[in-house]
């Protein structure tokens, strides 16, 4: 072939992916209520390393199985590590775009301890989880944080990376700041002034509806007492 059918092919090759790469972005923009959630981006360096390694030592000092999920998983750059590192406990990923959810389930072919479930993490269920993970757009912090707030049992732990959340009593920040760009993880459990608020709620629940439409309801018998004590673990800790 000659050297002009080359760059010919290379180009049309070019041109094709910026294609793809544009109907991705587009689909993206709209799937994530046109800039009102986060689109996919994945955690990366030292301040995934830190959400990691907090959750790893929560991990690490539970005598119980715990359920660990990441509230947009994306392709599992939080999850996927560990999974493999913990066996012993179940990982569920929530995800609705469906480019980094395929990317997350071929990830993790043969891991048997891993869900990837294509759903809105606003309307899941909660209640079964000891240890929850997200990375959400600033905005989005309120709202998630008063359905965690009002849905968690009291000894669940959730780690939010770059942004706080609403409505959950916060336990301490971590600083993962890096080349003098400030970046954060916080980290929260059910806040006692919700919990007043969702006894109020669970008794008004009984008369009306329910505070969380969920896609699907997550069960399991698990239950962790070390949770409280293990979020002392982390570095950098600023407590509260
Ligand atoms: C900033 S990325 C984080 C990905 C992953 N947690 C990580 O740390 O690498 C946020 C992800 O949340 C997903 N997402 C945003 N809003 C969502 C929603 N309401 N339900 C499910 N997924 C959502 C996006 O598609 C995106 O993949």
């Amino acid at each position: 072939m000659s050297c002009n059918g080359i760059v010919t092919i290379l180009a049309l090759l070019i041109g094709f992916a910026a294609i793809l790469y544009l109907l991705y972005q587009t689909y993206s923009y709209i799937k994530c209520g046109c800039g009102k959630y986060g689109p996919f981006v994945s955690s990366y360096g030292k301040i995934k390393e830190d959400m990691i390694e907090e959750a790893r030592a929560i991990l690490k000092k539970s005598k119980h199985k715990m359920k660990v999920t990441d509230l947009g998983c994306g392709s599992g750059a939080l999850l996927l590590p560990l999974a493999k590192e913990f066996p012993e406990h179940e990982f569920i990923g929530y995800e609705w775009d469906i480019v980094p959810l395929t990317m997350g389930k071929i990830k993790a072919a043969g891991l048997k301890n891993i869900t990837f479930i294509k759903g809105d993490y606003m309307k899941q269920d909660y209640r079964d989880m000891d240890l929850i993970m997200c990375y959400i757009l600033k905005v989005t912090g309120e709202p998630l944080g008063k359905i965690l707030a009002e849905n968690i049992k009291e000894s669940c732990v959730v780690i939010s990376e770059m942004f706080p959340l609403g409505h959950l009593e916060e336990i301490k920040q971590i600083d993962s700041s890096i080349y003098g760009v400030p970046e954060k993880i916080f980290v929260y459990r059910k806040s006692k002034v919700e919990k007043g608020n969702s006894k109020k709620v669970s008794a008004e629940k009984k008369t009306n509806s329910q505070p969380v439409k969920t896609e699907k309801a997550v069960k399991s018998k698990t239950t962790s007492k070390a949770v409280k004590k293990n979020v002392k673990g982390g570095k950098n800790v600023k407590k509260k």
